[in-house]
């Protein structure tokens, strides 16, 4: 059974990852820790508003993918290492992404925010493993 996804749920995917991780990106490069000028600390409000944005973006897409793709691929044992990886990555980021937005206090935010930045990166070399694994684990 085939398991590979429409052109446009593929394109859709990709895409809004690859805006996530630009824009949190953007947002280390652009972070000083003190106070910003007003251009640096325009264009951080810019970026944190397109990265949640992208954010609850992948999250929905994310949700498309629950039950057919990850329930299918799942059972045909195909691929497993990198998706499983490349999941678990979203989900740590979605909980310090949620944290870092309305939970923790100026203390916790370092750390949450170190968290959350290792899991995306970690997250994206996973996902671009499992992209490029995924052909090669195909039957015949
Ligand atoms: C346990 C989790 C997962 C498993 C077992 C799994 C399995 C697979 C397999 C077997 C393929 C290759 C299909 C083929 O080319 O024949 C594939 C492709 C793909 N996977 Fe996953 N996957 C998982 C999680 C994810 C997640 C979390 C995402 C997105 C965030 C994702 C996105 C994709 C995409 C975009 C493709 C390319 C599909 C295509 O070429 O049409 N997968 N996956
Ligand atoms: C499901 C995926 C993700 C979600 C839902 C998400 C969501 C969020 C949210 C809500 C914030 C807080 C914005 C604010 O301060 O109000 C944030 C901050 C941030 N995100 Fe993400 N994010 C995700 C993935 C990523 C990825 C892949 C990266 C890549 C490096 C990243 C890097 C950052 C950085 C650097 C910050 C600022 C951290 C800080 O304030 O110290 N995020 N994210």
């Amino acid at each position: 059974m085939s398991l590979r996804l429409s052109r446009r749920h593929r394109y859709a995917i990709d895409s809004v990852l690859a805006l996530l991780l630009l824009s949190g990106l953007a947002w280390l490069g652009l972070d000083r820790g003190d106070p910003l000028d007003d251009a640096l600390g325009t264009w951080l409000r810019a970026d944190t508003r397109v990265h949640a944005a992208a954010g609850v973006a992948t999250v929905f897409l994310v949700g498309t993918l629950w039950l057919v793709h990850l329930r299918r691929s799942w059972r045909s044992q195909r691929n497993r290492l990198p998706g499983a990886l490349a999941l678990a990555g979203l989900a740590l980021m979605a909980v310090s992404g949620y944290a870092l937005g309305y939970l923790v206090d100026e203390a916790g935010h370092a750390w949450m925010g170190r968290l959350h930045w290792i899991a995306g990166v970690a997250g994206a070399v996973s996902y671009v493993w499992h992209r490029v694994q995924g052909p090669r684990t195909r039957p015949g």
